[in-house]
C-alpha cells in the first residue's frame, strides 16, 4: 500500500508502511483492493470516512477506483455506517470527477487549506453521500 501510494500521489507527502500499518491495526479501519489500487476506509459510529485511495498510474482509467467505490460503499453499510464522506483537493480534478459520479456532493469546503510553498494555495472540499 505505501508504495502504491508514493507512485499514485505525486504531490502529496507518501504515507509510509508504519502508517499504513498502525492505521490498519485499529479495529474501525479496514482496506480493500489489490496490487493494483486500495482504498483505505474508517468507520466511526454510522459514518464511514474514505481516508484514501489509490490506484496504480499503470491501471488508471479502467475503473479500478469506481469498483473500489462501490465495494467499499458496500463493506461500510454492512458495518453499520448510514454515511460515506471525505475530503479531496480542489485542484485533484480526476478524483472529484470520480467521487461525483460515485454520488457525492460538496457539503463543505476549508479555504486554502492545502499549502505548498511557491504554489496557489488550494481549497479542501468534504462530500459526502447516504450509503444504501
Ligand atoms: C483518483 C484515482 C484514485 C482514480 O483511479 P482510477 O482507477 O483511475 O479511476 P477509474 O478508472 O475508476 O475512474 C472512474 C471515473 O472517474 C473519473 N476520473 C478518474 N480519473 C480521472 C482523471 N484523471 N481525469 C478525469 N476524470 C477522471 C472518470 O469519470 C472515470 O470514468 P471514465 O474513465 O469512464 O471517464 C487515481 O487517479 C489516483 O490514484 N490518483 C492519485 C491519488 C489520488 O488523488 N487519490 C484521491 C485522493 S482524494
Amino acid at each position: 500500500m505505501a508504495r502504491l501510494h508514493r507512485a499514485a500521489f505525486l504531490e502529496e507527502r507518501p504515507w509510509s508502511e508504519a502508517e499504513f500499518a498502525t492505521l490498519l491495526h485499529q479495529p474501525n479501519v479496514f482496506a480493500i483492493g489489490s496490487l493494483q489500487a486500495f482504498a483505505l476506509v474508517r468507520i466511526a459510529a454510522d459514518e464511514a470516512e474514505l481516508l484514501t485511495i489509490a490506484t496504480d498510474p499503470r491501471h488508471q482509467r479502467q475503473g479500478l477506483a469506481k469498483q473500489l467505490m462501490s465495494q467499499w460503499h458496500a463493506k461500510a453499510a454492512q458495518r453499520g455506517a448510514r454515511r460515506a464522506l471525505l475530503e479531496v483537493a480542489e485542484d485533484n480534478i480526476g478524483a472529484r470527477a470520480l467521487y461525483s459520479e460515485t454520488g457525492y456532493k460538496e457539503f463543505f469546503r476549508r479555504q486554502e487549506y492545502y499549502r505548498t510553498v511557491g504554489v496557489a494555495h488550494v481549497d479542501a472540499i468534504l462530500m459526502d453521500r447516504e450509503l444504501p
